[in-house]
C-alpha cells in the first residue's frame, strides 16, 4: 500500500469562496468582499470611494488604486462571495456529505474578519469565534481533523482603509493577536494549520493575498516581509499553545518547462520557478535566499532585516510544506513563440503535449509527481497537496444526476502521479484535499458554474438556485478512493 495508515484523504475550501453570510455575525469586510463577479473574458474588479467620493471599480490582478482610496462594498455591483455556497447556514449537511465520502480531514479557512471584523481590534467577536467552534466541533462528531488555513485572501479591508494591510509592519501584530486568539480557544480541536494561503502570489496579485492596492515593488517586498515574519510569528504561537500543532505553509505551485531545450528558456525556466521558490525557502529554511538579496539589490528595493527578525525566521519554521497544484505552463524566450501564442495562456505559453480544461488550465498529471519530487528534495519536510482539480461546468441532468467523468479521470490520473511519487521515488505526503470539494465560488473569475465539487451546490451566477446539495459522480467514486486508501482508482 502506497499511502500510509491515517493518511489525510479529504477536501479543501476557503471562507470567503463557499461561507457566504458576509455580513451576518458581526463579521466585518474582508479583501474577497469587494471583489465582483468576473468571467474567463470580464476580469473581477475591486470597488472603492476616492478621496473626492468617487465610487470606482479597478481590475483586481494587478490592482493600483488611487492614494486614500477607501475601500468597500457598493450598491449595483455583484459581489460573489456574499453569498457563495452559504455554507454558514449548510455547515452540518456539508459536513455530513463529507463524512459520508469517508473524509479524513477538511481544510477550511477562518475568516479573520468573522474573528476581527476591522483586523485591529483589541477583543474578538464572539460570535464569529462561536461559529467555528460549532464548524470544529461538527468535524469531530465524524473524526473529521479540521486542517485550518489562517489567511486564505481574506484580509480586513478595515487594515487596508487604515494603513495600506500588509505594506504596513503594524499588521504583524494584528495577525499574531489573532493567531493566539484562534489557537487559544481551538486548542485540541485543531492541530493542522497553514499560515497564509499561496503566499506566493503577492506577486502578481496584491490584492488578493494581501489586500495591498499596489503594483509598487517596495510595497509588494515589503507586504511579502511582513507576512512572512507574520507567518513565522503563527509558527512559534501555535507550538507554544500546544506541542502538537503541526504548522505548515502553502505554495501556489505550477509547473514550468522550456519551451525548447535552448539554454535561455531553461535559464528562464528557472528564473519563474524562484517566484514559487522564494517564499517557501524563508519559511522552509528560515532565512532569505541570496538570489532575492540580489535582485532586491538590482532593482533597488530597499530591504533590511534586524537581528530580532533575523531570529524569528530562523525559529519559525514551518513543520510541513502544503502547496496547490492545477497544471503546468511553458516558458520561453522567442518573440516568434510569444507572439504566435499571443495571450493564449493566462499563466505562460501553451504545451503542445497537453490538453487544457475549459479555462485553459493544462493537464498534466506528471507535473505533480514532478512537483513532489522538486518539493521533497529541496526541503526534506513532509509535504500536503492541499489544492488539486478540475474547474468545470456541470450538467444538472433532469432526472438529478451529474456525470462528471472528466473530474473522475483528472483526479484519478493526479492521485495516480501521488502514488508513483510515494510508491517509487520515496517522497514523505501526509494528505490530499482536492479543492473546492463542495462547489464554491472561483477566485480567479468570481463565477459559480467553475466548478471543483463532488457535490453540487445549485446556485449559479445570476444569482438563481436553491442552494441544494446534489451528490455528483465523482462523490461515489471518491468514496470509493478513500474506502481503499488510493489504492482502488
Ligand atoms: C487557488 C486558490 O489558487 O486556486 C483558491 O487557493 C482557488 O482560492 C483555486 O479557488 C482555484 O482557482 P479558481 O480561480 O479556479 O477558483
Amino acid at each position: 500500500m502506497a499511502f500510509k495508515e491515517g493518511f489525510l484523504w479529504g477536501g479543501a475550501t476557503a471562507a470567503n469562496q463557499y461561507e457566504g453570510a458576509w455580513n451576518i455575525g458581526n463579521k466585518g469586510v474582508s479583501s474577497a468582499d469587494c471583489c465582483t463577479r468576473g468571467s474567463r473574458s470580464e476580469p473581477r474588479k475591486v470597488t472603492y470611494m476616492t478621496k473626492e467620493g468617487e465610487i470606482k471599480a479597478d481590475v483586481m490582478f494587478g490592482l493600483d488604486a488611487p492614494e486614500g482610496a477607501q475601500f468597500g462594498c457598493f450598491e449595483g455591483y455583484d459581489y460573489p462571495s456574499h453569498e457563495a455556497s452559504d455554507f454558514y447556514h449548510h455547515y452540518k449537511e456539508d459536513i455530513a456529505l463529507m463524512a459520508e465520502m469517508g473524509f479524513k480531514t477538511f481544510r477550511m479557512s477562518i475568516n479573520w474578519t468573522r474573528i476581527y471584523p476591522l483586523g485591529y481590534e483589541e477583543e474578538p467577536n464572539e460570535e464569529g469565534l462561536k461559529f467555528y467552534d460549532d464548524v470544529f466541533d461538527e468535524c469531530l462528531k465524524y473524526g473529521i481533523k479540521p486542517l485550518v488555513t489562517l489567511s486564505h485572501y481574506e484580509t480586513p479591508v478595515g487594515l487596508t482603509n487604515k494603513w495600506g494591510s500588509w505594506a504596513d509592519a503594524r499588521t504583524i501584530d494584528c495577525f499574531a493577536r489573532y493567531v493566539e486568539t484562534v489557537g487559544n480557544r481551538y486548542k485540541g480541536k485543531v492541530e493542522y494549520w497553514l499560515t497564509f494561503n499561496e503566499i506566493n502570489c503577492l506577486e502578481f496579485g496584491g490584492w488578493m493575498a494581501a489586500g495591498v492596492a499596489s503594483r509598487d515593488p517596495q510595497k509588494i517586498a515589503d507586504a511579502g516581509k511582513h507576512q512572512l515574519l507574520a507567518s513565522a510569528k503563527a509558527v512559534q504561537i501555535l507550538h507554544e499553545i500546544d506541542e502538537n500543532n503541526k504548522v505548515g505553509n502553502m505554495i501556489g505551485y505550477g509547473m514550468i518547462y522550456p519551451y525548447t531545450c535552448n539554454p535561455k528558456d531553461v535559464f528562464q525556466t528557472w528564473e519563474k520557478f524562484k517566484g514559487s521558490y522564494f517564499y517557501c525557502d524563508v519559511q522552509a529554511r528560515g532565512y532569505y535566499p541570496s538570489y532575492k538579496l540580489k535582485e532586491y539589490e538590482q532593482k533597488g528595493i530597499q530591504f533590511s532585516l534586524t537581528k530580532e527578525e533575523k531570529e524569528l525566521l530562523k525559529n519559525g519554521t514551518v513543520d510541513f510544506i502544503s502547496f496547490s497544484y492545477y497544471m503546468s505552463n511553458c516558458t520561453s524566450t522567442d518573440p516568434k513563440v510569444l507572439a504566435d501564442q499571443g495571450g493564449n495562456m493566462m499563466f505562460g505559453v501553451k504545451n503542445p503535449y497537453l490538453k487544457a480544461s475549459d479555462w485553459g488550465w493544462q493537464i498534466d498529471p506528471i507535473g505533480l509527481r514532478l512537483s513532489l519530487n522538486y518539493m521533497y528534495d529541496r526541503y526534506q519536510k513532509p509535504l500536503m497537496v492541499v489544492e488539486n482539480g478540475l474547474g468545470a461546468q456541470d450538467v444538472l441532468e433532469a432526472n438529478g444526476e451529474i456525470h462528471d467523468s472528466y473530474r473522475i479521470d483528472y483526479l484519478r490520473d493526479h492521485i495516480q502521479a501521488m502514488h508513483d511519487a510515494v510508491s517509487l521515488d520515496g517522497v514523505e505526503l501526509w494528505g490530499f484535499t482536492p479543492w473546492g470539494c463542495i462547489d464554491l465560488v472561483s477566485a480567479s473569475t468570481g463565477e459559480m458554474h467553475k466548478r471543483y465539487g463532488f457535490v453540487y451546490v445549485d446556485y449559479q451566477d445570476d444569482g438563481t438556485g436553491n442552494g441544494n446539495r446534489i451528490r455528483k459522480d465523482s462523490f461515489y467514486w471518491y468514496k470509493k478512493v478513500i474506502a481503499s486508501n488510493g489504492e482502488d482508482l
